[in-house]
């Protein structure tokens, strides 16, 4: 997707994922429960290149799992986009992988960096990470199932000490024939908090050839800044720090292109994209979309005195129209604010 900025929109191509062009150096981050098609519809429109599916189950998608599918809706239109798996059998994530590209996706992402337990005892998600040589033949597996190119999302390691590093599990990754490696600058046994390791994502990038893109703690263009200058990466990925404020991508990717920085959206802008998050998710899982909408409502209800009553508020809801209502209340709110320049 073209991005709204036009600053954006005209920047040059720096790499190529298969057919997709990166040009402004930031990906929305896969992640469960959240990145659903409003949340990427959004991602892209405000800059980023790619955005990537929560991560499914392999042998599900394979066993036909109509929940598992359902995982991986898009929207019309929706091409800038890899789709997820998690999977302890090559073979079984090289079937996966196949079934995706004939459902029209057009670039296979790998999970090797789920914490959970239960995803890391049946050997997938970071478990891979403990030995290269699966790394490896995991990602040779699903390459050769496939035309469109596959990518894989490691962490910085299995554990802090002793086990093999970025670099090593990146030149698996490419040596098995990945097309783009995403890394997570922290180890399993960090999960998702503590320091990013720059530095391993520095070693990874300096000993592939593919883009390498960094991740982890990037809520601001600055963090971005830092992730690009300290490891030298092609691109950044964001997760967590877009929650609730979608335009970050914009922002980030205007400071990579060395643009600059545009003012905060005002209270029209912002209040408009609480409610097209949640006409998507409603358009997409009807009444459910409520219920998923009360985590986003956590992260756009903020900087306001009345905050905290809106998310207490959503968290009671349970009706579309309810929610409807609270949303458009939040408009009034924030616009009133705006007016009496609170
Ligand atoms: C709630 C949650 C769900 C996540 N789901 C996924 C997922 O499905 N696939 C994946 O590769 N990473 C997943 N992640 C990890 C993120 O993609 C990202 O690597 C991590 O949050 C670090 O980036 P950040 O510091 O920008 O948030 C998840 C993280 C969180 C907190």
């Amino acid at each position: 997707m073209a991005s709204a900025d036009p600053g954006l929109s005209r920047l040059p191509v720096a790499f190529r994922v298969g057919d997709l062009a990166v040009r402004r150096r930031v990906l929305a981050a896969p992640m469960c429960g959240t990145s659903k098609p409003p949340y990427r519809r959004l991602a892209c429109r405000y800059g980023a290149d790619i955005a990537f599916t929560e991560m499914v189950k392999a042998h599900l998608l394979v066993a036909g799992c109509s929940r598992t599918w359902d995982l991986l809706a898009r929207e019309d239109g929706e091409r800038a986009l890899g789709a997820q798996i998690c999977g302890a059998d090559e073979d079984v994530l090289a079937r996966a992988a196949a079934a995706l590209e004939a459902s029209g996706f057009l670039l296979v992402d790998i999970n090797m960096g789920c914490p959970v337990r239960k995803v890391v005892r049946s050997g997938a998600g970071a478990a891979l990470l403990r030995d290269p040589r699966r790394v490896e033949a995991v990602v040779r597996a699903c390459v050769r199932a496939v035309s469109v190119p596959v990518s894989v999302k490691l962490r910085s390691g299995w554990r802090h000490k002793g086990h093999a590093e970025a670099d090593e599990l990146a030149r698996a990754a490419e040596q098995g024939g990945a097309a783009l490696i995403t890394i997570h600058g922290r180890p399993r046994d960090r999960r998702h908090a503590g320091a990013v390791d720059l530095d391993g994502i520095r070693r990874a990038k300096a000993s592939v050839r593919v883009p390498v893109v960094g991740n982890g703690g990037i809520a601001s263009p600055g963090d971005a800044l830092r992730m690009l200058g300290a490891t030298g990466c092609d691109a950044v990925m964001i997760g967590r720090g877009a929650h609730g404020r979608p335009w970050l991508f914009r922002d980030v990717a205007r400071a990579i292109a060395g643009l600059p920085s545009l003012p905060p959206p005002g209270p029209a802008e912002r209040a408009g994209v609480v409610a097209e998050h949640l006409e998507g998710l409603l358009e997409q899982l009807g009444p459910r979309g409520v219920l998923l909408f009360r985590k986003a409502a956590g992260w756009y209800f903020q900087g306001s005195a009345a905050a905290d009553d809106f998310r207490a508020r959503a968290h009671r809801i349970g009706s579309a129209a309810e929610m409807r209502g609270l949303v458009a209340e939040w408009r009034r709110h924030l616009l009133e604010e705006a007016r009496l320049g609170v």
